[in-house]
Parts: structure tokens; sequence; C-alpha cells
């Protein structure tokens, strides 16, 4: 069934666990989510990004998502629409019938430049009017993502601040999440804690004090009801870049965020968690893969069934480590 976010991460907030919020832009990406959700037992978010709607259109997301719903009606399901850049993108997606909208107002609308405090206030809480008249929760984002080893937002198309960050700036403060929230009246607050968008987050393998969990301690002490949001949260798996590159492909050595890092923040506050990379990631490598092993084969079905299992295989793994599994 479709739900909202609200219900969902409610429920993880009771009983301590995390959910992993995953972009779905095609068939085997959605069918991946659901067949790791359905082995685990474990509730869903996906998220459509405007890079999403651009590629399949909006009405093939709703209706691959609304499939997903159909195929597996046991299964909570929440349509969230990831990194919405103004509340009329947002009011398209309730129209579409998404249960959840994030109005991203920590940039202006070219998704590029840094915005006022009091821009973020106004178009946050616009859009929250807006959802909460239909039942739709709202995600916000206050602090600028970026890696707190390379001050770069990662490289993503359409979602990312532009130049160097100061670490001021990509560490979200926690007296003004507390009025921020108070004066928008957000479900979920993605903040920024050190994490940054793409495959590019760290030059050198992480260390265990790459993420700031003391300011996630601190902003979850001061609201402790709204429910925080990890953005740019993959963790570039080593393995996958092996095979892409034993296969043809040229990614240089780059990190991730570590999954025990995350689960550090799962205890301090972190209920939803968002990942894309780890996905693109899994499935470019299976498919290099099954074309090299296989080079008289031409049938899309046979790589990505490679792909769609590569990336199950990820999809279980953080369900089980962020206490997803069992929760649906
Ligand atoms: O937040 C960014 C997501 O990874 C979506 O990326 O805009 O390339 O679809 P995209
Ligand atoms: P990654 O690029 O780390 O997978 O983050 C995705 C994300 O935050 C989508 O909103
Ligand atoms: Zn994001």
């Amino acid at each position: 069934a479709l739900i909202s976010m609200r219900q969902l991460l409610d429920h993880a907030a009771e009983n301590g666990y995390g959910v992993p919020a995953f972009n779905v832009n095609n068939q085997e990406q959605m069918r991946a989510i659901m067949e790791a959700a359905d082995k685990t037992n474990s509730p869903v978010i996906v998220q459509g990004s405007a890079g999403a709607r651009a590629y399949a259109g909006a009405p093939f997301i709703r209706h691959m998502i609304l499939a997903a719903v159909e195929e597996w009606p046991h299964i909570p399901v929440v349509m969230h629409q990831d990194h919405g850049t103004s509340p009329g993108v947002c009011q398209r997606s309730i129209q579409l019938g998404f249960s959840s909208v994030m109005m991203d107002g920590s940039l202006m609308s070219d998704g590029k430049t840094p915005s006022s405090y009091e821009y973020n206030v106004d178009v946050t809480r616009q859009t929250v009017e807006m959802a909460h008249a239909c039942g739709v929760s709202v995600e916000g984002e206050l602090g600028v993502l970026g890696s707190l080893e390379t001050g770069e937002a990662g490289e993503e198309d359409g979602v990312g601040a532009e130049g160097k960050l100061s670490t001021d700036q990509m560490l979200t403060d926690p007296e003004e999440a507390a009025d921020f929230v108070r004066k928008t009246q957000v479900d979920a607050l993605a903040i920024a804690c050190g994490t940054s968008h793409g495959a590019y987050k760290f030059t050198r393998p992480p260390t265990d004090d790459i993420l700031a969990i003391d300011r996630i301690k601190e902003i979850h002490a001061r609201i402790p009801n709204t429910h925080l949001v990890m953005h740019g949260s993959s963790s570039v798996p080593q393995e996958w870049l092996e095979v892409i590159n034993q296969y043809g492909g040229e990614i240089p050595e780059t990190y991730g965020v570590p999954v025990e890092q995350i689960i550090e923040g799962i205890k301090y506050g972190v209920r939803k968690v968002n990942i894309d990379t780890d996905l693109r990631l899994a499935s470019t490598g299976a498919i290099r893969r099954h074309l090299a092993l296989n080079p008289a084969n031409f049938d899309p079905r046979k790589y990505l069934a490679e792909a769609t299992k590569a990336m199950t295989e990820i999809c279980v793994a953080r369900y089980e480590a962020f206490g997803t599994a069992g929760q649906a």
C-alpha cells in the first residue's frame, strides 16, 4: 500500500531504525528495491528526482511505483519526490499522487546557488501548507551538502552547490534547525553533516570521524520530534569499482560513506538515508562484466537481469544494516 513518509518515519523513530530511500529511474531499479524489500520484509521509500522525470517522464515514474504497489501489496511504499526546486514543482508531484515531497530550499531554484535562510523558510512553509492540506509529507533541507574532506558539493546533474564551500555552510546549525522546523512545520529535515552527492565524496579511505556525528547528536537533541534525513549516503562499494575497472571502465580512486557511520547516525535520529550512486555503480559493473564475458549476447534482458541482481544485493544489505528488515 502507498503510505505517507510521516507514517513510516514515525514508526521508524518509535522502533529505532532507519529507512534507505532509493532513487528510481527505471524498471530494473524498482524491481531490485522491491525484491529486496520482499525478501527482508522491509518498508520502502522510493524517490524520483528531476533527472528521473526528465529521463523516464513523470507518468512512467508514477506508474512504475504504482505497479510495484500492485505486485507487492503487502509492502508499505512511500512515493517521494526528491529535491524539489520550487513549491510549484512540489505541487505538480502532489497532483500526480506522490505521498511525500522534498522542498529543497537550501539552494535557489537553479539548484546551484545557496539561498538565504529567509528564502528557504518561505518556500518550505508554502510547500508544507499545500502538502499537509492533501495528507502529503514534506522534507526540507537546511545547510549545504558538501564533503568535509574536499569542500565540494559533489558531482550530480542539476543538484548541488557550485564552488568551494566553508565548513560552516556544510554543517547544519542546531539552533537554526529548531527555528526552521518551528516556522515551517516540516515532517523531516535533511541536514548537512559532511556527506555530498555522487561517487566522489572522499579521496582517501574514510576515517571513522569523516561525518560530523556530534553535530547530528546536537541537532537531534534540539529537535527530537523531527525525522532527520541524510543525503549523499552511498558507500561507493570498492568491489564494484574493481569490477567496473576490470571490464573496461575508468573510475578513479574514490570513497563513500561507511555503512557503520550511517548506523551511528540512525542511533541519533537519522530516519531516511538517501542512496542513488551505489545502485548505479552495481548495475554498471554487472552489465560491463556480463557483456565482456558474453560477447555474443544481444538480449538486453540477460544483462539487465544481472544488473537487477547486483542492485538487489545492495538493497538487501542496506535494509539489514539499517534495521529496516522485519519492519514492513
Ligand atoms: O540527489 C540526487 C540524486 O542522486 C538524483 O540524481 O538528478 O542525476 O537523477 P539525478
Ligand atoms: P548518493 O549520490 O550518495 O547516492 O546520494 C543520493 C541522494 O542524496 C539523493 O537525494
Ligand atoms: Zn540528495
